[in-house]
């Protein structure tokens, strides 16, 4: 188990120094330690998004406590917002939105294919919209959406932007304060590489505003973003209990991503991402993604000879090496690699060679098209440019 490698879009392998500090003894929330802690983990926070002009927001649970709670406070009963639907993540904004008494519009896309700024630009102009939500990284495919026209058009038309970033903040670039969205969220089990548990939102002053300012109550205790407001100015007060050891290994890893450097840490996830690109091409896959808008983090392939669940256990149990299956209707036709956190070029290696392999065993075709080797001698050029300090 101890060797397993995970190349799952989440969660990802950790760190020792992140692993260690989850087997410290138990302390309590009030403890000084962990409210100094907590403090840094806010700065790192504003580090990690480039966050100076908003307010950052540290939550325990999972990345989708952050988009209820972004939703539920932002949004109000009878509000109209366009939901831009690339896929699985995308319709989780459908679903929280219209839970939360939104008037829905769905913007919907083919499978494996971008927001089109365009549209959503016409879509606005019929007015009354109140915000978009749009998932950075549609991470059960691999998609990335170019945010930034779809921000910047948002804003042309006086529309608030929700991004869901649970699968791009670290890893593809994304400077808050430069992109202008109002409510960015990621989560702890990405790119962070820390365990799960802990969610990260970065919410713009103004974003912030409209929330205190609301005519209707927010319908929820735990995820009313004005009352953890009050906990980020004050992390002495008790809200409710933190997941004390899952933000101490937050807190490390948030260490590990300033050390390396968050523009290191894009170009690492960058050259890692065009070295699996190639190595897929050379095996002659098919990618789920348009070519131009495949994310730096997650890679979504169709497997030859629907062999899916073949190739996903030959992995697993002969090279103990993970990836993950496709969601809802994609289960059995496509495998995804997560490849963040701390991917390195060794496991970039070890994918691509037990890849190669396992492919070659699944294909009883007489003129098998694998060739051994060739996977990773076309990723070689991209892996070549990480450099270790
Ligand atoms: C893009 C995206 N959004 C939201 C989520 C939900 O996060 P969680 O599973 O931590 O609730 C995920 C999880 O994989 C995701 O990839």
């Amino acid at each position: 188990m101890g060797n397993d490698l995970l190349m799952i879009p989440g969660p990802t392998n950790l760190d020792h120094r992140v692993a260690e500090v989850m087997s410290r003894s138990q302390i309590g929330h009030k403890d000084p330690k962990f409210i100094e802690s907590f403090k840094q983990i806010l700065d790192l926070t504003r580090y990690l998004f480039v966050n100076y002009s908003g307010i950052p927001f540290v939550i325990s649970g999972s990345g989708t406590i952050g988009m209820e709670a972004a939703i539920v406070s932002f949004i109000e009963p009878g509000d109209k917002v366009l939901c831009a639907d690339t896929g699985f993540f995308g319709k989780r904004f459908v679903d929280l939105t219209r839970i939360h008494g939104a008037k829905v519009r769905v913007l919907p896309s083919d499978l494996g294919k971008h927001v089109d700024p365009k549209v959503v630009d016409e879509t606005l102009s019929e007015g009354g919209y109140k915000a978009i939500t749009v998932t950075h990284v549609e991470t059960s495919t691999g998609l990335i959406n170019p945010i930034e026209d779809i921000v910047k058009i948002a804003r042309k038309h006086g529309v608030y932007s929700i991004i869901d970033s649970v699968c791009g903040v670290g890893g593809c670039e994304l400077i808050f304060d430069k992109l202008g969205a109002d409510i960015v969220i990621t989560c702890s089990q990405k790119v962070i590489a820390a365990p799960p548990g802990a969610t990260l939102l970065a919410v713009s002053k103004k974003a912030m505003d409209i929330i205190e300012n609301r005519k209707t109550h927010i319908q929820s205790y735990y995820m009313d973003l004005t009352r953890w407001k009050m906990f980020m100015e004050n992390p002495k007060m008790y809200l409710a209990t933190p997941s004390i050891q899952v933000l101490f290994a937050l807190h490390e890893a948030l260490l590990l991503v300033k050390e390396e450097g968050l523009e290191n840490r894009v170009r690492r996830h960058k050259n890692i991402a065009d070295a699996i690109r190639a190595g897929l091409e050379a095996l002659n896959v098919e990618f789920v993604v348009e070519e131009g808008y495949r994310a730096n983090t997650v890679t979504g392939f169709y497997t030859p000879h629907d062999k899916a669940f073949d190739i996903h256990s030959m992995m697993r149990d002969r090279y103990r090496i993970h990836l993950a299956h496709g969601l809802g209707d994609l289960k059995g036709k496509i495998l995804r690699i997560g490849h963040f956190g701390n991917i390195t070029p060794r496991d970039t290696i070890a994918v691509l060679s037990a890849l190669e392999i396992s492919l070659k065993a699944v294909d009883t075709t007489t003129n098998s098209i694998v060739r051994i080797g060739s996977a990773v001698d076309a990723a070689m050029p991209y892996l070549e440019k990480i450099i270790y300090k």
